[in-house]
């Protein structure tokens, strides 16, 4: 039985092929995909789709200022750094991978977060990541959460490889799982909702927009609060290179009291495929580079300097108090529509794997609640030190290129020690081993030089 007002929205909202979709299951399924349309907002859908050849709107040129190139006086930053060490040292800081994507780009079936990226020691991403706030634990003697935002896609996957994992040596009870919230894909030219089978949409994590709203309904800001934890310190599973020990940065963001701090980088160039940090009438504020106009993004300065320098590489930090004020706005955050090939069931009952682009695919993204904070930092930061995205198979910003990252962070690092490495060898550094030089130059003081491929663990 198919309700009446659902039969009548699927007429009405171009979704007909559903009421046949339906028909045709048997109990449970008929029930189960019953479930799944009535939480659809199917007239939402229809207006994506109408929406699918137009840009997002992009403000005037008028109200758009470059973001300053933020610049740190030296007495400051000790003063930043000596705040942001007291918060550590509190332990009030909780740390947050966003693992919820489905990694399409890299092509591998398990979550991202399972990929071996270690140079030599071929530790998954998660590993990398939970052992830097094992050795944050071990540094400041304390116990900071590890939140994991997962989707339908990664979730129970990812839940068993940490426990199959012991948690990687963190107390279990700090590594807190929540699962975001999905959008139907729908096909491109029709705008109908595809299946994957006959008794469920093809649905797809709702983009990492998604995590405030995952917060809150986990009941994890909650937690936060009953643990006296005010800052999360956001990172995407898919950069291994991220510094979650930047005692400077905690600190600064603390003393302006600010709701949102983001780590900025120098562009590589004007389209490089990075959001782009500006003003809009004064506040902080991203355009994606798909969305960035070419002759804005070309635009310079006196000096020859790109004006839209800032790039975005996903690291921020959020004030818990913000996060909740701003849940209601994160509900309403604006939906960015991509084109992508989703294998889908035809009318056959036949699984189709399309060659080229056939569905959109409909995400919020974490930035756009940026304009929502009165106070903000942004702090630039070094590439080479941060930033080594894990995006594509092979190629820009691949499995290949984080990896010569992390061995050239690593060669740096030991060469700040004294200890050379030989050309064409490899190190790899454990964060257990070193979470930054300082480290390194606290365990080897030796002068000698690396003659063949080591791992430091
Ligand atoms: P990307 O936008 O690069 O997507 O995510 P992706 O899923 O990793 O890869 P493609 O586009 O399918 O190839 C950037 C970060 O945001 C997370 C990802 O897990 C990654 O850490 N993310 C993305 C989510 O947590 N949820 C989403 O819905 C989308």
């Amino acid at each position: 039985m198919i309700p009446d007002d659902l039969r009548a929205r699927l007429q009405r909202h171009g979704q007909a092929h559903l009421q046949t979709a339906l028909e045709q299951l048997a109990e449970p399924e008929h029930a189960k995909l019953l479930r799944e349309l009535e939480r659809i907002d199917l007239a939402e859908l229809q207006s994506l789709h109408a929406r699918r050849t137009q840009k997002d709107a992009l403000p005037p040129r008028e109200r758009i200022e470059p973001l300053p190139y933020p610049t740190i006086e030296e007495d400051a930053g000790e003063a930043f750094i000596d705040v942001g060490e007291d918060a550590f040292d509190a332990g009030k800081v909780a740390f947050l991978i966003v693992a919820g994507g489905q990694g399409t780009r890299l092509g591998c079936n398990d979550p991202k977060g399972m990929f071996p990226i270690g140079p030599i020691s071929k530790k998954p991403l998660f590993q990398i990541h939970a052992e830097k706030v094992l050795a944050l634990n071990r540094r400041y003697i304390a116990r900071f959460p590890l939140l994991v935002m997962t989707s339908p896609a990664t979730d129970a996957t990812t839940r068993l490889f940490f426990k199959r994992r012991n948690f990687y040596r963190l107390p279990p009870q700090d590594v807190w799982f929540f699962c975001q919230g999905t959008m139907p894909a729908v096909d491109l030219e029709s705008g109908r909702m595809l299946l994957e089978a006959p008794d469920r949409p093809c649905l797809s994590p709702n983009g990492h927009g998604g995590t405030i709203i995952g917060l809150r309904d986990s009941g994890i800001l909650n937690r936060l609060d009953e643990r006296g934890i005010r800052t999360i310190y956001y990172f995407q599973v898919d950069n291994p290179l991220v510094n979650l020990a930047d005692a400077l940065f905690v600190g600064r963001h603390h003393l302006a009291n600010a709701e949102v701090s983001s780590k900025v980088l120098p562009k590589t160039g004007p389209k490089e495929k990075v959001g782009n940090f500006l003003l809009v009438d004064g506040r902080c504020s991203m355009i994606e580079y798909s969305d960035l106009p070419d002759d804005w993004a070309n635009e310079r300065d006196e000096a020859g300097q790109l004006k839209f320098w800032a790039g975005n590489p996903a690291i921020h930090l959020f004030d818990v108090e913000f996060l909740r004020k701003i849940t209601a706005e994160a509900d309403r955050l604006p939906w960015h529509l991509a084109r992508k090939k989703v294998p889908y069931l035809d009318e056959a009952g036949q699984l189709v794997q399309p060659e080229t682009e056939n569905a959109l695919k409909f995400e919020r993204f974490i930035f756009d609640i940026l304009t929502q904070a009165e106070r903000w930092t942004v702090l630039a930061t070094p590439r080479d030190d941060e930033f080594a995205p894990v995006k594509n198979k092979d190629g820009v910003d691949s499995p290949a290129t984080a990896q010569a990252m992390m061995i050239a962070q690593a060669t740096r690092w030991l060469h700040q020690a004294g200890v050379e490495v030989a050309d064409g060898v490899k190190v790899e550094i454990s964060p257990l081993f070193a979470l930054d030089a300082e480290d390194v130059m606290d365990k080897l003081r030796k002068a000698t030089t690396i003659t063949r491929d080591t791992y430091f663990k």
